[in-house]
């Protein structure tokens, strides 16, 4: 039962990755950026208190985030997880380490998606997804199959972030440069951290992943 971290800035394709791994191998997706939009949507207290820091590309509190993480990991009881956008910080790496430690689980690898920023930024500016099953798309990288018609359900609605305009990007950047960053060497120190190409093609990212989860 694999537990691995995917590590890089907004845009660098952590969900992408997260979503194909979680189809191929039964492990289980946990991505905070994904709950906390769910709470914002539900209008639960969580989401109220996210709504407008999520919008101005800041970090939520640890607290709300790691607890939401806890919640999760005893639904997934018997699967691996990938942590996708968790954790942030150095307070939630902790988190995470108790968490795991708790449930007699630990970390097995954290895989670095290495990028460039100001492509990060065209990626993010273009995508979307679907509305109703969440199938990720791009305005120049990946457009449905039939213009307007979602490849994996057929529906015809899409959306986009609120987030995902460029100023409100170059403060996700900023955050991750100065608080997200400086957890890698928290893992470098255990011999975990796997660097992966993240500015290569979707399916050799795949393929790069695979092999580092190959190595055991
Ligand atoms: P979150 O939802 O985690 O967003 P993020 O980290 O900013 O990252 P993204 O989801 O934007 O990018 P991604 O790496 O998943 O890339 P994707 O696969 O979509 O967080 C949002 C907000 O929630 C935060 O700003 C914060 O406020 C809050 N939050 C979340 N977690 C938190 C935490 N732990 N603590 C505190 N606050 C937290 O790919 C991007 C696009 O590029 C897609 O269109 C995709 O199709 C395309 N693409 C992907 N890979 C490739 C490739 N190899 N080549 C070409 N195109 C590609
Ligand atoms: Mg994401
Ligand atoms: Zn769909």
């Amino acid at each position: 039962m694999l537990n691995i971290i995917l590590l890089g800035p907004p845009g660098a394709g952590k969900g992408t990755q997260a979503a194909r791994l979680q189809a191929k191998r039964g492990m289980i997706q946990l991505s905070t950026g994904d709950m906390l939009r769910e709470a914002v949507a539900a209008g639960t207290p969580v989401g109220l208190e996210a709504k407008t820091v999520m919008e101005r590309g800041e970090l939520v509190s640890d607290a709300i985030v790691s607890a939401l993480i806890g919640e999760r990991l005893d639904a997934a009881a018997d699967k691996g997880a990938i942590f996708d956008g968790f954790p942030r910080t150095r307070a939630q790496a902790e988190a995470l380490d108790a968490l795991l430690t708790e449930r007699g689980r630990s970390l097995d690898h954290v895989i670095e998606l290495a990028v460039d920023e100001d492509e990060l930024v065209r990626r993010i500016v273009g995508r979307y997804s679907c509305a109703q099953c969440g199938e990720g798309y791009h305005d120049q990288f990946k457009q449905p199959r039939v213009p307007g018609t979602c490849d994996k359900c057929g529906s015809h609605e899409f959306k986009r972030r609120k987030d995902d305009n460029e100023d409100t990007v170059r403060t996700r950047m900023a955050e991750y440069r100065a608080k997200t960053a400086p957890i890698l060497p928290l893992y470098e120190a255990r011999g975990i951290v796997s660097r992966v190409d993240g500015m290569a093609p979707i399916d050799q990212v795949t393929d790069a992943i695979d092999a580092v989860l190959a190595s055991g």
